[in-house]
């Protein structure tokens, strides 16, 4: 035998020996590597006498080509038995009960702020933001609601404490401030709604201290209050799901709008059922934009006129399902969640109209 016949039985020898992927490595660089027997003869070559150099490059090319393949089959042999053993240890019992998968649900608050955002936004409205802590300008004075103006009685506000000597911020008593904020950012024409939450200390099976509001605001030329009695119609037949709805609007006093109006809708006060009965319910504030409000917000009101409204959230989520009661929409009590809470991939489709 000579030395290229001894590697080729070794290196076979140590392959079969090489029972996981990390022994056949070894095996592959103490033969293939850069200081591997075969790369070692291959590097004495220079070293045969001339004469016999060609045949032995010619035969040290076949066991490369010999070698490298064993190694590579080894590999796969390898690689086919570790994958076999995976499978045997993971194999699927399809007998077994599905795990139970917990799915989270939308609180109803939500849900309704989803909605509205819908309905209005299929009108063009886009949807704004502003902070819970207010300073009293935009919270109060800039919506013409003046220092000791009785309208300022009616908020029950908190006040935090004061900050340079200015009159102490709020927390923000209606979602109106973002009015304001909007007025100041953007250039009219402007169509927006204002979700959040608002503040007042009440407490009781109706007011919570912190509760939700939805504000409207359309500032355009040529508004009246027909654009916002359209709106607010279409609006609230959408919402309740109720084509025929009777909306009812009521002469009524903002210190921020002029004219005002208190929005009603149809219902039986004795069974709780909405669009028919006879009895009105009061849902939303509404009025076109005090002039002194553009003004003060940089709008000239001979050129610009506005609408807005706003109105509670958890109330018309309480009269669109039946809820009798304010408390538990801030609980967290999962019975409750798991009653009233929506299903999240369900989508609100009331914006294609009732
Ligand atoms: N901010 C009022 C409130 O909290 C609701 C309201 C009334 C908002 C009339 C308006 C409006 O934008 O025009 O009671």
């Amino acid at each position: 035998m000579n030395d290229l016949e001894a590697l080729k039985t070794a290196t076979d020898a140590d392959l079969a020996a090489a029972t996981d992927l990390r022994a056949w490595d070894a095996v592959r660089i103490a033969v293939l590597g850069r200081n591997g027997s075969l790369t070692g003869l291959l590097r004495d070559l220079g070293k045969t006498p001339p004469e016999q150099r060609k045949d032995r490059g010619a035969a040290l090319n076949r066991l490369k080509d010999v070698l490298t393949a064993a190694i590579e089959a080894r590999k796969i042999t390898l690689e086919d038995a570790a994958l076999d053993v995976r499978l045997l240890s993971e194999r699927i019992d399809p007998t077994l009960p599905p795990r139970p998968r917990e799915t989270g649900l939308i609180h109803p608050i939500a849900r309704t702020m989803e909605e509205i955002a819908a309905i209005f936004g299929a009108m063009g409205c886009t949807v704004v933001d502003g902070p819970d802590v207010e300073s009293d300008w935009f919270n109060f004075g800039a919506l013409n609601i003046p220092a000791h103006h009785p309208a300022r009685a009616d908020h029950d506000t908190f006040y935090l404490p004061p900050r340079d000597g200015a009159a102490p911020p709020v927390l923000r008593t209606h979602t109106s401030p973002g009015q304001i904020r909007t007025m100041l950012a953007q250039e009219p024409p402007i169509r927006v709604i204002v979700t959040g939450r608002t503040y007042r200390a009440d407490h009781d099976a109706t007011h919570s201290p912190m509760f939700h509001q939805c504000e409207g605001l359309v500032i355009d030329r040529g508004l009246t209050l027909g654009h916002l009695k359209g709106c607010l119609i279409d609006f609230l037949r959408t919402f309740f799901a109720i084509s025929d709805l009777p909306v009812r609007f009521r002469s009524s006093y903002f210190p921020f709008t002029e004219p005002s109006m208190e929005v009603d809708i149809g219902w039986n006060r004795k069974t709780g059922e909405l669009g028919r009965g006879g009895d009105w319910l009061e849902i939303l504030g509404s009025g076109m934009v005090h002039p002194r409000v553009l003004a003060n917000c940089g709008i000239d009101p001979r050129e610009w006129q506005g609408f807005a409204w706003g109105m509670g959230v958890e109330r018309v989520t309480m009269l669109k399902h039946g809820m009798a009661d304010l408390r538990p929409f801030y609980e967290s009590d999962l019975r409750w969640l798991k009653h009233y809470g929506f299903n999240p991939l369900a989508p609100t489709m009331l914006h294609e109209g009732v």
